[in-house]
């Protein structure tokens, strides 16, 4: 807590004489129209006001009172404004009007008045339009789906929610694969310990951390059940030797289990911008559906952003599995219904100003994300980086890794054996054949698996064929036609004269 700033202090009287302003302001609104109201309450959150209203009119339907927003934001001359009608478990109407001025949120009030120490996975959001804190455990949302156009505050989110979890958790405890498609949104967390892998910004890399993740899952599953416990949490709380105990029965070792029986941190996966992962190709959707579907006991949690909540992107399949979503300003109602399933996130504020909806609620609450200066995230990260050097799993970005598992080819990669197979050879044919190169493109060149096509990206990489990738662009070709004809020959590989497969593509191209 040390490592963050203090909060400024707060105007008590201005806001006073706001709060009765605008609720004369809101009364009147309604008069206009013949509505008689009450403002019965107000409360004032860091940007956003509540006022409660009663309606002392006693025909006037409820469900018509959400048409006012319009009438009221003209009045009172700002956008912004949310009616909530009925307040959950209230006889009042709720109102959010913008504050004049609006305070920034802070961290550090938020730790001192909530304790989330005891949270598996602490997650510090921000505060509501009442000025509560809004902290949630990851551990029981189980996955985080935050949603916004451009500038609206995902990445100060995110921040925000990798800062939280570092300020409480060891490396031991939790440890994160971010994937990063912008290169440089999570950059500054290269190095922490509680990394198991370098921020990720290949797309291909990022699709096999995604499938190691899956494996991770069976893999823990098979420890549950082997050591009889519902859950990670239960199975930490064994120990070693109960573990043992529980596996001699079974004529099992705790040497088979991952990590050999040791507790097993929490993994937090973290994807920036899912979109470009998902165009990228459409299996890393499958591979995002199947974690976040059941990874849950075994302490996997993901979350993605997007900045293009558009339903081929936020498909129902992903959001069936991802029952916990924030959403901060987009660009219209269609956008926010496909995210929350309500209208709403049209007309935030921006900056932090989100909603959120929780798992088990239909309800979505208003809150302002918390801002931490930079200069408090590079405290954090220094305090992470003092609790050790990240020990990095190589497993985690090996493309291809579920296949290698059963040649038991541990070799390094470059391998002949690659030269002579003519499917492979097909697609550096086409490769040059069409000028293009990637997963995507040899899936449908060739006709074949997404881990295939990979495969043969990976392969071409260590090569030193390709390039490396670089964000979402494809990668570039390095070296000619005619010298991968050489390396051909130079490994004995022979053809006939007359197969078109091995004659210069390069001539063929329009
Ligand atoms: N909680 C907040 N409090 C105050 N200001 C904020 C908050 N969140 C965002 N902002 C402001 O908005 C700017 C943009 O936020 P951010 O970088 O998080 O956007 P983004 O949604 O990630 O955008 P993109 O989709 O382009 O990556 C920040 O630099 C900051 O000035
Ligand atoms: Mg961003």
């Amino acid at each position: 807590v040390e490592l963050l700033d203090d909060a400024p202090e707060k105007r008590h009287a201005e806001h006073e004489q706001e709060k009765t302003q605008i609720s004369r302001a809101i009364e009147q609104v309604f008069r206009q129209f013949n509505v008689e109201v009450q403002v019965v309450n107000a409360t004032r959150g860091p940007v956003v006001t509540q006022y409660e209203m009663r309606l002392l009119d006693e025909s006037m339907r409820v469900g018509k009172v959400e048409g006012f927003e319009k009438d009221l934001a003209m009045k009172l001359g700002t956008e912004g404004i949310r009616i909530v009608a009925p307040l959950p478990n209230k006889t009042t109407i709720g109102i959010e009007v913008p504050n004049r001025i609006k305070e920034a949120v802070v961290m550090r009030d938020l730790v001192e008045e909530a304790d989330p120490s005891t949270m598996a996975l602490p997650i510090i959001l921000g505060r509501d339009v009442v000025g509560k804190p809004m902290i949630g455990d990851l551990a029981k949302m189980p996955h985080l789906l935050v949603a916004g156009a451009t500038g609206m505050g995902k990445s100060v989110c995110m921040n925000a929610m990798i800062c939280s979890i570092l300020l409480f958790k060891r490396p031991e405890e939790v440890k994160f694969i971010m994937v990063d498609p912008k290169m440089v949104e999570l950059a500054g967390y290269e190095d922490i310990p509680h990394l198991l892998a370098p921020p990720i910004t290949d797309m291909t890399k990022a699709h096999a951390a995604l499938e190691w993740a899956c494996r991770t899952m069976d893999e823990r599953y098979e420890a549950l059940r082997a050591t009889g416990v519902r859950d990670i949490k239960a199975y930490n709380e064994l120990g070693i030797d109960e573990i043992r105990l529980r596996l001699a029965k079974k004529d099992q070792r705790s040497e088979d289990l991952p990590g050999g029986g040791a507790k097993l941190p929490y993994i937090v996966v973290l994807v920036d911008e899912y979109a470009d992962l998902m165009m990228v190709n459409k299996e890393v959707e499958k591979s995002i559906v199947r974690l976040a579907a059941k990874s849950r006991a075994c302490g996997i949690h993901v979350i993605l952003t997007t900045q293009r909540p558009s339903a081929d992107v936020v498909t129902g399949l992903i959001k069936s599995n991802l029952p916990s979503r924030i959403c901060f300003r987009v660009v219209d109602k269609s956008n926010s219904r496909v995210v929350l399933d309500v209208s709403g996130a049209e007309n935030l504020l921006g900056k932090g100003d989100m909603l959120f909806l929780q798992p088990g609620t239909s309800s979505v609450m208003r809150g302002q994300g918390v801002w931490l200066k930079d200069s408090e995230i590079n405290a954090i990260i220094e305090h992470a980086k003092s609790q050790g050097v990240p020990t990095y799993d190589d497993d985690v970005l090996k493309v291809g890794a579920v296949r290698m598992d059963g040649g038991g080819d541990s070799g390094s990669g470059a391998g002949s054996e690659w030269i002579g197979d003519r499917q492979f050879h097909e697609a550096v044919q086409s490769m040059y054949r069409y000028n293009k190169t990637g997963a995507d493109f040899f899936r449908r060149k060739l006709n074949i698996g997404y881990n295939k096509a990979t495969q043969y990206v990976e392969q071409l990489a260590d090569l030193g064929w390709l390039g490396p990738q670089k964000g979402t662009a494809s990668r570039e070709i390095l070296r000619s036609w005619d010298e991968w004809i050489e390396t051909l020959k130079e490994n004995g590989v022979t053809w006939d004269e007359e197969d078109e497969l091995y004659h210069n593509p390069v001539e063929l191209r329009q």
